[in-house]
């Protein structure tokens, strides 16, 4: 293999940049030629290939958002567009690909590998931490601590005035950032996807936590919960509850920028590493991921077929310290 491309694809994530740089770096360390793929695969479609160099990375390791810029691209999910990106890969004598993205982008990679023989590896970025096949992906750290910190705020400001706050993270279908942020932060509840609450259980608690002297409250609402958003979850409490004078925070894509915490620039910088020499080694159809501290390689089918939801215990844990 001599040259090589880097792309991101999917929402963006802290910690992007530090995985391009270590790829970029990494490739240019072993040799190889590399270049940047910009606006995910609809950029590989329209040729938007550019050559980078060591230094067309200095100096982005701690900037959050990704420097090749991303996009979500249906055009790709149909072989015309898969025929013109496999054509730009060729025509600028691209062998071999690193994809930064999440479960999204892995299926187009399976199918770059699967029509035009394209070595691909893909790295977990998002801030979801959904992926099967790693412990973690790159920005869920990072998302999880911008969340901590804004619960930290509301909470200043929910005791100044004895009140409520439903606030709502974000996750897609998965309570990750939910359950870490609010056990982090204190929360009097969390309400995740992976675990059913009922409105009454929720007004329940509230009660219980007025009863024992608590004159605020902090409910962190997972985006893909059952009850619904943070807002709605609000509106049906009012509905049937003496609690209707609460007020709501959606923290939103606050979580998805910021420089990256050192936990999410390693686990970027590692698994760019492994990425490329990966590829050196002739490997393809796989993502790396971190399991007990190292750095492993999975199948792009793990990402989707192995569980990786949160530990439903840490609901408990938050429920015995707020008491
Ligand atoms: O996958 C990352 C994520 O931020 C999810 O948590 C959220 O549901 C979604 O992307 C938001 O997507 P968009 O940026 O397209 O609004």
């Amino acid at each position: 293999m001599k040259r090589i491309g880097v792309m991101t694809s999917g929402g963006d994530s802290p910690g992007m940049n530090a995985a391009i740089r270590a790829v970029v770096r990494t490739a240019i360390y072993h040799g190889l030629d590399v270049f940047g793929v910009q606006h995910g695969y609809q950029g590989m479609i329209d040729g938007q290939i550019e050559p980078m160099t060591a230094r067309t990375v200095s100096g982005i390791i701690h900037r959050g958002g990704t420097i090749l810029h991303t996009a979500r691209c249906a055009a790709f999910m149909e072989a015309e567009g898969r025929a013109k990106a496999a054509a730009q890969l060729q025509h600028h004598g691209i062998e071999g690909m690193v994809l930064i993205g999440g479960d999204g982008t892995y299926r187009g990679a399976e199918a770059l590998h699967a029509e035009y023989g394209v070595c691909c590896i893909g790295m977990p970025g998002t801030i979801d931490n959904d992926i099967g096949g790693t412990e973690f992906t790159i920005g869920f750290d990072t998302a999880m601590n911008t969340a901590m910190e804004a619960i930290d705020r509301l909470r200043d400001t929910a005791a100044s005035h004895d009140r409520i706050f439903f606030v709502e993270v974000m996750g897609r279908h998965n309570g990750y950032i939910a359950m870490m942020s609010g056990l982090a932060g204190g929360a009097e509840e969390i309400l995740v996807p992976e675990s059913t609450t009922t409105l009454e259980h929720l007004v329940e608690s509230m009660r219980t936590g007025r009863a024992r002297g608590k004159d605020s409250m902090i409910v962190v609402v997972a985006e893909g919960d059952e009850l619904g958003s943070a807002f709605e979850v609000a509106q049906k409490v009012a509905e049937i509850s003496e609690f209707k004078d609460t007020r709501v925070a959606v923290i939103g894509h606050l979580q998805r920028g910021g420089s990256p915490t050192a936990f999410d620039r390693v686990l970027a910088s590692r698994m760019g590493v492994c990425a490329v020499e990966a590829l050196i080694a002739g490997e393809t159809g796989k993502m790396v991921g971190i399991s007990n501290q190292e750095m492993v390689l999975r199948p792009f089918s793990d990402s989707r077929t192995v569980s990786n939801r949160p530990d439903l215990r840490l609901l408990e844990t938050a429920r015995i310290l707020s008491v």
